[in-house]
């Protein structure tokens, strides 16, 4: 029997991630997906893509029934926020790991926590750690021995090298690469096609080739 899923974020990304959702059925029906959730109690009712937003902020206490979750929101720290609020008011959220079907295969070596969403075209080797409620977009390399933390985002086409740190809470921009054995301190950014080819220290945004640090206050 299908299980329940309700995506919260009614955005690209939402779509994106019923998107992936259904690529998963495709090969195995698994998940009945609900709707999404929107903050915006005014969009609740109206349609993201094929979807429903089925409710906003109250709908998880008007729920009672045992679902499955997923935050469609690429931000690391709203991210946090929502999966920290929902695991210690809500017990019995499931909180799945999402992988396209495609990428399954390839990550035998890898070992993960719960929550994780893992699109199309990322490639793995050997010997990797992946904790919990990350999302990594379409079409990343992750080589052997990295590790990445909690609620990190990774957009599409990143070289994450071998022997690599990524702790918990960093965006890493599209299109970036990460030379080898290098940390990318907590809450960090690494900007949209940067090569980082020193340490970034916590909560430092850095850009450019070679990645260079932009001042402090960034609007992600
Ligand atoms: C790095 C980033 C987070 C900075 O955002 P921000 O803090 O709002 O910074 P701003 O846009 O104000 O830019 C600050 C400066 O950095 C420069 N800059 C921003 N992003 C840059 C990048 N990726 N590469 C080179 N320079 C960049 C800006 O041109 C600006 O320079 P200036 O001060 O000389 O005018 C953002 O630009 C970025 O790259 N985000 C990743 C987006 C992404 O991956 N999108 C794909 C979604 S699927």
């Amino acid at each position: 029997m299908k299980k329940d899923i309700v995506i919260i974020g009614a955005g690209g990304h939402a779509r994106e991630i019923a998107y992936l959702i259904e690529c998963i059925n495709s090969k195995e029906p698994t998940w009945n997906i609900l709707g999404m959730i929107d903050k915006d109690p005014r969009n609740v009712g109206k349609y993201c893509g094929k979807y429903q937003i089925i409710g906003d902020d109250s709908f998880f206490e008007e729920l009672k029934r045992d679902v499955s979750v997923v935050v469609a929101i690429g931000q690391p720290a709203i991210m946090k926020n929502i999966y920290t609020r929902l695991q210690k008011d809500f017990p019995d959220i499931n909180f799945p790991n999402l992988i396209h079907p495609s990428v399954v295969p390839g990550m035998r070596e890898v070992k993960l926590g719960v929550g994780n969403v893992i699109c199309e075209g990322n490639i793995f080797t050997t010997d990797i750690e992946i904790g919990s409620f990350n999302c990594l977009n379409r079409g990343n390399n992750i080589s052997h021995d990295v590790r990445i933390g909690d609620f990190v985002v990774v957009n599409p086409g990143v070289n994450i090298s071998g022997g690599v740190t990524i702790e918990s809470e960093c965006l890493i921009g599209t299109g970036a690469t990460i030379l080898q054995y290098l940390k990318i301190g907590r809450g960090a950014i690494v900007g949209a096609g940067a090569v980082v080819t020193m340490n970034v220290p916590p909560g430092t945004t850095v850009v450019g080739v070679p990645a260079k640090p932009i001042s402090k206050g960034s609007k992600i």
